[in-house]
């Protein structure tokens, strides 16, 4: 039966400004080779990654969420007072509760927003976007944030090479705005999410949550961490950035000859080529950080999507493909017009 999922075509809604931050501690491949039975030649031929950037102690998903919301604002010219939606994307929320959202509201003064958080792993941004979309379409809000921030080194069995060379921390924002003015830029065209819990066991923090409270009994196992059965999740992240990639141009009226720059969720390299390769594109469209900043999860999207901006590659008009993959299972594309 043919998975449905939910795709929706042009509105109104324009992406104003853009942002990210990323911490300062550099962690290589060399570090990590200290700590765990690694090498800088197996994680950068598997994965692609060189390094990483870690939060320092004490500095949270909000703190790095804030910073680049801070950017992404001044870029779009917008006071934080004039916000109406505040939606992060995120798996490691400061706490169970109050939202990562509320805590960047209080942190950026933006007193008269709503504020909810989102969880889709690696799609989370997408997931926020687009939910962000509907609520500025749907009624009289005008004008979001969209937030994919992370902590993931809050996450890691530094004991676990599987995963630990894998992941990094990082913060990228939008802004959104819907507009009757007919002045129309980074214009969301098409987007595709879906998701699949039937593979809910191929990635996840098993513990830590309601299913399995980490006691002093079961913590030395490390259920709070990540744990992800890596190949099995290789060949579905393939197989769905595809399809939703091409969905979403579909949905456009486009073909994958018209897109100027892919801006892939970014989990390794190999994936991305082959990919690539499937979907007939080129690798020089391809937008890839991969190899400075690891897997950023619901971050690595708004950040990638900053540095291409803040670089010059994005023109007036250009289309980008955004596409992304996940624990959930998640995916999520959206195609701009810039
Ligand atoms: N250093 C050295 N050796 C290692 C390391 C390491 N860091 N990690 C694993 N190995 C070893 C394994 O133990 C194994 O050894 P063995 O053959 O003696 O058993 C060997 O390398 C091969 O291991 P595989 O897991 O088969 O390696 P693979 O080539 O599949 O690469 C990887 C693993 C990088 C995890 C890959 O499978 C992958 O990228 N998977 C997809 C990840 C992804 O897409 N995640 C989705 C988003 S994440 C999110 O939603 C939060």
């Amino acid at each position: 039966m043919k998975k449905k999922e939910i795709s929706t075509k042009a509105c109104t809604c324009s992406i104003i400004g853009t942002g990210s931050h990323m911490p300062e501690r550099v962690m290589t491949n060399d570090d990590l080779a200290k700590i765990v039975d690694t090498s800088d030649e197996w994680i950068t031929t598997r994965t692609g990654i060189r390094s990483r950037r870690i939060a320092a102690e004490g500095e949270a998903t909000s703190d790095l969420a804030s910073a680049a919301a801070r950017n992404a604002l001044e870029m779009a010219g917008v006071k934080p007072d004039e916000l109406d939606l505040i939606i992060v994307a995120t798996v490691t929320p400061d706490m169970f509760f109050p939202s990562t959202a509320c805590v960047v509201q209080k942190k950026i003064g933006a007193k008269n927003a709503v504020g909810f958080d989102i969880s889709a792993a690696c799609s989370g941004f997408l997931f926020a976007l687009q939910t962000a979309r509907h609520y500025l379409n749907g009624g009289p809000r005008k004008t979001a944030l969209v937030i994919g921030a992370e902590k993931l080194s809050s996450l890691i069995n530094w004991q676990d090479r599987n995963t630990c060379v894998l992941f990094g921390d990082g913060a990228g924002a939008v802004v959104l705005r819907s507009d009757d003015s007919g002045v129309v830029q980074g214009q969301v065209l098409s987007s595709v999410m879906g998701s699949d819990g039937s593979q809910t066991d191929l990635l996840k923090v098993p513990g830590g949550g309601s299913f399995l409270p980490v006691t002093p009994e079961n913590v030395a196992s490390r259920p709070n961490t990540i744990h992800m059965e890596g190949r099995e999740t290789f060949k579905h992240a393939v197989t769905r950035m595809c399809q939703a990639s091409e969905q979403a141009l579909k949905d456009a009226g486009l073909t994958t000859d018209d897109v100027t720059l892919v801006i892939p969720h970014q989990a390794n390299a190999r994936i991305l080529a082959v990919m690539a390769d499937r979907l007939g594109i080129a690798a020089e469209r391809m937008f890839i950080n991969l190899d400075k900043y690891g897997n950023t999860s619901a971050a690595t999207i708004p950040v990638a999507l900053d540095e291409a901006n803040r670089g010059g590659l994005i023109k007036r008009g250009d289309v980008l493909l955004l596409v992304a993959f996940g624990g959930g299972l998640t995916w999520a594309s959206a195609v701009i017009r810039w």
